[in-house]
């Protein structure tokens, strides 16, 4: 896992952008995994600059949220699908329904897991995931003591995982859906590369325990560990509990021409 210590948001989005905007331009076919919350923000917004400037295009290609929320109603905000669209599907060319998102409409939630599983294969699988990280170390929505194993599934939220997300439902956890229907882990590691950012210090030891912690269900993200192509974008106060910062920035600096993202 390669990880890389960034002076702030910024320059951590400008790396993962550029990482996915270079793949698109090779492979104009590939698939992206899109993530929520507010650290992919800023990798939104320049691939949407991207786009308007011709650099890259997303005709070709297809998109796969990796979780939904449960309860909210279609046209809700904060229903993962529409705030997907406002932050990145309706800037660029997308072709219509070639972005998903699990359905936590749902009558029928416990086959649409799987059915969302079937989906990402028959487009090919996930190219390139964009990850967030939450405080408690989840990734998508599997939260601590998660399977490692697991496809597409509904699970009920932790929380501190809906005090985290309180700030999206007018600081009000009580509007804070208690379930989601999210990607597994399993379903994650199989995508063929993994680019998380995480910045700031309240993520410090999620961190910490995701890049030199044991692998483990009480720190879901330390799966990664395990994936042959992640890496881990973080500012130096999500970067402060590290205790090989001085090893990181030097395998960065030093880096050959041939090693990307
Ligand atoms: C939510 C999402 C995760 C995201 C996490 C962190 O719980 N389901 O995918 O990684 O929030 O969000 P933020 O980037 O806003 O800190």
């Amino acid at each position: 896992m390669r990880v890389i210590i960034v002076k702030d948001d910024d320059a951590g989005a400008q790396l993962a952008s550029a990482a996915i905007i270079r793949r698109f331009q090779r492979q104009p076919k590939s698939v992206l995994g899109l993530a929520t919350g507010s650290s992919p923000l800023g990798i939104y917004q320049r691939l949407i600059a991207a786009y308007e400037n011709g650099e890259v295009s997303f005709a070709d290609a297809w998109a796969f949220q990796l979780d939904e929320y449960i309860g909210l109603d279609a046209n809700h905000p904060q229903l993962y699908r529409n705030v997907i669209d406002e932050l990145l599907a309706k800037h660029v060319d997308f072709q219509p329904g070639r972005v998903h998102a699990p359905d936590g409409l749902a009558r029928d939630l416990a086959s649409a897991g799987p059915a969302y599983d079937e989906l990402i294969e028959a487009a090919g699988g996930v190219d390139v995931q964009i990850l967030g990280i939450g405080t408690d170390g989840h990734i998508a929505f599997n939260e601590p003591g998660a399977s490692f194993a697991a496809g597409t599934h509904v699970e009920a939220l932790t929380e501190q995982t809906r005090t985290d997300n309180a700030r999206f439902f007018d600081g009000d956890i009580t509007q804070v859906p208690t379930h989601a229907l999210t990607q597994g882990l399993g379903t994650i590691m199989r995508a063929r590369q993994l680019i998380m950012v995480a910045n700031g210090e309240g993520k410090a030891e999620a961190i910490a325990q995701l890049v030199e912690g044991p692998v483990s269900v009480s720190w879901p993200a330390t799966i990664m560990q395990h994936h042959p192509h992640a890496a881990v974008i973080v500012d130096e106060a999500a970067a402060s509990k590290l205790q090989r910062q001085d090893f990181y920035r030097h395998a960065w600096e030093n880096r050959l021409d041939f090693q990307e993202l």
